[in-house]
C-alpha cells in the first residue's frame, strides 16, 4: 500500500494477538508477538485511525483442566488468577489492549453456539465414531501429547504420543510401543466414542483464493499450497467429558475442542468491550464493510488461523480476516530457549530486572514482515539500547536542553537555523510510516537511527558548549540548541509506537501532545520544561541477574505434563528445548534411598571439590566421592548420618570407583544432616 493510500481515509481496524493459554506464564517468546502487535496498533492510533485491539486468556482444554486439578482449585479459579497475572504482565510491558478478556465467558459461549448452529444448519457438521486411547484409571480420553511410550520406528523410550524427539518420526499414538498415560501412568486402552466433524474440504476453493490473495505472507501461502496438494481433512471439533470447555448444544457430555472456541474468543473479547463502551461491533465482523481485521500470530498456529478459522467465519456468514500476520519464533543468544541456561525468561522475571522498553526497542529493531526466527541476543540488546537510545536519541535532548532552560528562558528560538536539515527529518516520515505499516519495524528503526546520527553530527559540528561562552554567539547557540530539540521531537514522534513511556517523558519535557502528523509542524518559540534523565543505560549485571533468576524459576516450574498443550500447538512463539522438569512415579520408585553412616571421610588431594567417603549401609560399606569439600571439614563428618542413592550405577573416577551418591540438604556448613540417629534413623534403613 502506498503512503498516499494509507492516509487517504481514516481506517477502522480490529487487531488481535494469539490468546495465551491460561496454564503458564507469559515469557519473552509470547512478548515478541504482543509487542509486535502493540507497536502496530499504537502506530495506527497515532496516525488518527480507529484501531481496537483485543486479547484474552485461552481458558479451555485438557492441560488447563488437569493443572487446576493438581492445584486443587476449580479451572475457573485458576483461569481467573492467571488472566489477572497475564494482563498485568502485558500492561507492565506497555502492551495496551482495549480488552484483555477470557474465553470462558458468556459472550464466547453465545458466539460459539451461534456459529455452531449456523454451520450445522448449513450442513457443515457431521458425526461419526472414532477410536482413541483412553486412560482407564483417570477415565478420560487422552490427547496425543498425554501418551508416552517407545518410538515404533527407532525404539527410543519415553517419546511423545505423536512424534519422536530422537529420530523425528511422526506417528499415531496407537502405534507407540508400551504406551502409558502421562496423567496416571496407566496403560491406555482403545475406546470408541462419537465425535463431531467440521467439513473443511468444502471450503478448499475459498481458502485457496483467500490465502493467495495477499491475506498471508507469500512464504506462508506457499506452505499452504503444499498442504492443499495433500488435501484437506474433516476437522474433529468435539472432545469427550471430562473436559473444561463449552458443551456442544444438543450433545450432552461433548465439548467444543479448545481450538473452536479460542478464535471465537476474539469476537467475544471485542463484544465484551463494545458492550461496555456502547460501540457497535457488527461492522467489524460482517461482509461488505470498510473495516479491517488482522490477527497477529506465530507460525506454529498458522494452520488454525488460515484454514479452520476463515472457514468457520465464512460458513457462519461472517467476514474473513483482512490479514493474518505471521511471525517466527524467538531464540535467545542464538540457541533455543533453555530452562537450564536461564534463557527461558518469564516476562515477570524480566520486569524484575530490566526496563520493558529495552525489550520493545530491541524486538522492534529486529522485527520484519517475515516468518524467520528472531534472535534475542542479550549482550546485543544492551549494546543497541545503550548506543541508540541512550547514546544517540536521548543524548540529543540532554546536550541541548540545559542551555535552553538555563540561558534562554526555557523557550525555543523563533528561527530555524538549518531548514534543509530539519526537512530531511520531516521527509523521512513517509518511509518510516510505510515501514511500520508493513511491519518492517527494523527498517523504521534503521531510518530513525540514521536521522539521530545526523542530529548528533550537527550538534558536534556546531559545538554549542563552546559558542555559549561567546557573547556574540548567543542567538546562534539558541538556534542550534533549538534545532536540536526540534530534531529530538520528531524522532520521538516516530519512536512513540515502540517506546510509549519514553515518548510520554519526552512529551512532558517538550510540553507537547504527539500525533504522527505533528512531525510536520515545528514548535518555534515554544516553551519547554526542565530536562530530566529519561533512560538508564542497560547494566549487564542486571541481565546476568535476570538469567540467574530464570534458572531459579526452573526449580519452581510445575510438572511438565501440565505444560503440554493439546493439538500440538504450544504457541509460545519461542523455540524451547523441552527439559524434563519432572520424573514419573515409576522413575522415582526406582531410586533406592538409604540412611547411611559416614565411617570415614578424607579430602581427595588431586581434586578441589571432592571428599572420599566411606559409608556404612548397615553391614555393607561403600566408597563414594562427593563434591562437598568446600563446605565440610571431613573430620566433622565422621560418625554422622545422611541419605544416599544406593542403586546408582558405580562410576569409575580418576581416583577410584564411586559406588553411589550422597544427598546433601540445607544451607551448607555443618547443616548437611537431615536425620538424627537418636530419633531412630539407622544405617541401612530404606527411605520411603
Ligand atoms: O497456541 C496457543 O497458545 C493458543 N492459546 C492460541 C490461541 S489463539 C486464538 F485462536 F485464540
Ligand atoms: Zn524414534
Amino acid at each position: 500500500m502506498q503512503e498516499s493510500q494509507l492516509q487517504a481515509r481514516k481506517r477502522r481496524i480490529l487487531v488481535t494477538s494469539a490468546l495465551p493459554y491460561a496454564n503458564g506464564s507469559i515469557h519473552l517468546g509470547h512478548l515478541l508477538e504482543h509487542i509486535q502487535t502493540d507497536i502496530w496498533v499504537r502506530f495506527q492510533r497515532l496516525r488518527g485511525n480507529t484501531c481496537y485491539s483485543v486479547c484474552a486468556d485461552d481458558a479451555h482444554g485438557t492441560p488447563v483442566m488437569l493443572k487446576a486439578q493438581e492445584l486443587g482449585i476449580t479451572p475457573e479459579e485458576m483461569v481467573a488468577q492467571t488472566r489477572k497475572e497475564h494482563h498485568q504482565d502485558l500492561l507492565d510491558f506497555h502492551v495496551d489492549y482495549n480488552n484483555y478478556y477470557v474465553t470462558h465467558s458468556p459472550e464466547n459461549k453465545a458466539f460459539c453456539e451461534l456459529i455452531y448452529k449456523r454451520l450445522d444448519d448449513a450442513g457443515y457438521i457431521s458425526k461419526r465414531s472414532i477410536n482413541q486411547l483412553y486412560d482407564p484409571e483417570k477415565e478420560m480420553f487422552l490427547p496425543d501429547r498425554f501418551v508416552k511410550g517407545t518410538c515404533p520406528k527407532c525404539g527410543a523410550e519415553d517419546q511423545n504420543g505423536d512424534n519422536c524427539d530422537v529420530c523425528g518420526a511422526t506417528y499415531s499414538p496407537t502405534e507407540l510401543k508400551n504406551p502409558r498415560s502421562v496423567v496416571s501412568g496407566a496403560q491406555p486402552v482403545m475406546k470408541e466414542s462419537e465425535h463431531y466433524f467440521f467439513d473443511l474440504p468444502q471450503f478448499e476453493g475459498m481458502l485457496k483464493e483467500w490465502i493467495n490473495s495477499g491475506a498471508v505472507q507469500k512464504e506462508m501461502a506457499n506452505k499452504f499450497n503444499e498442504w492443499f496438494e495433500q488435501g484437506l481433512q474433516q476437522w474433529d471439533i468435539s472432545r469427550d467429558a471430562p473436559y473444561f470447555g463449552f458443551e456442544i448444544p444438543g450433545a450432552p457430555n461433548k465439548f467444543f475442542y479448545v481450538w473452536v472456541d479460542a478464535p471465537v474468543g476474539y469476537m467475544a473479547s471485542f463484544r465484551n468491550y463494545c458492550e461496555a463502551q456502547g460501540i457497535d461491533d457488527t461492522p467489524y465482523w460482517s461482509n461488505n464493510n470498510d473495516t479491517e481485521l488482522y490477527h497477529f500470530i506465530g507460525k506454529d498456529i498458522a494452520y488454525f488461523h488460515c484454514l479452520f478459522w476463515p472457514a468457520m467465519l465464512e460458513g457462519a456468514g461472517y467476514r474473513k480476516p483482512t490479514g493474518v500476520n505471521i511471525h517466527g519464533f524467538v531464540t535467545v543468544n542464538g540457541a533455543k530457549m533453555s530452562k537450564s541456561k536461564g534463557t527461558f525468561i518469564k516476562g515477570r522475571t524480566y520486569l524484575d530486572h530490566l526496563n520493558p522498553e529495552y525489550l520493545r526497542y530491541y524486538y522492534a529493531s529486529k522485527l520484519n514482515d517475515g516468518v524467520s526466527d528472531i534472535d534475542l541476543n542479550l549482550p546485543d540488546l544492551a549494546q543497541k539500547v545503550n548506543a541508540d537510545l541512550v547514546g544517540k536519541v536521548v543524548n540529543i535532548a540532554s546536550r541541548c536542553a540545559g542551555f535552553i532552560t538555563k540561558r534562554f528562558d526555557a523557550k525555543l528560538s523563533d528561527n530555524i537555523i538549518d531548514q534543509a536539515l530539519l526537512t530531511q527529518f520531516q521527509e523521512a516520515e513517509d518511509d518510516i510510516a510505510y515501514a511500520f505499516e508493513s511491519r518492517q519495524y527494523h527498517k523504521a528503526i534503521r531510518e530513525i537511527m540514521h536521522l539521530a546520527d545526523k542530529a548528533n553530527q550537527y550538534i558536534d559540528a556546531q559545538a554549542p558548549w563552546v559558542t555559549i561562552k561567546d557573547n556574540s554567539k548567543q542567538s546562534f547557540t539558541h538556534d542550534v540548541c533549538s534545532l536540536g530539540i526540534h530534531m529530538f521531537r520528531i524522532l520521538m514522534i516516530y519512536l512513540t509506537p515502540v517506546l510509549p513511556k519514553l515518548s510520554e517523558q519526552a512529551q512532558a519535557f517538550l510540553n507537547d501532545d504527539f500525533s504522527w502528523d505533528g512531525a510536520q509542524t515545528v514548535k518555534t518559540g515554544h516553551s519547554i520544561n526542565k530536562f530530566k534523565a529519561m533512560m538508564q543505560r542497560v547494566d549487564m549485571d542486571k541481565i546476568e541477574a535476570m538469567v540467574e533468576a530464570s534458572k531459579e524459576n526452573l526449580k519452581e516450574t510445575p510438572s511438565k505434563k501440565l505444560s503440554y498443550e493439546t493439538a500440538g500447538s504450544t504457541s509460545s512463539n519461542l523455540s524451547a528445548d523441552p527439559i524434563s522438569d519432572t520424573i514419573s512415579f515409576e522413575d522415582f520408585a526406582k531410586v533406592d534411598l538409604r540412611v547411611v553412616k559416614i565411617v570415614h571421610a578424607e579430602a581427595v588431594e588431586q581434586a578441589d571439590k571432592l571428599l572420599r567417603l566411606e559409608l556404612d549401609l548397615g553391614g555393607e560399606t561403600r566408597q563414594v566421592f562427593a563434591g562437598i569439600k568446600s563446605a565440610y571439614d571431613p573430620q566433622n563428618l565422621i560418625g554422622k548420618h545422611t541419605v544416599m542413592v544406593a542403586n546408582l550405577a558405580p562410576r569409575k573416577m580418576r581416583f577410584g570407583v564411586s559406588e553411589g551418591m550422597v544427598l546433601a540438604a540445607g544451607p551448607g556448613g555443618k547443616d548437611l544432616f537431615i536425620l538424627n540417629p537418636d530419633e531412630g534413623a539407622q544405617a541401612g534403613m530404606r527411605v520411603k
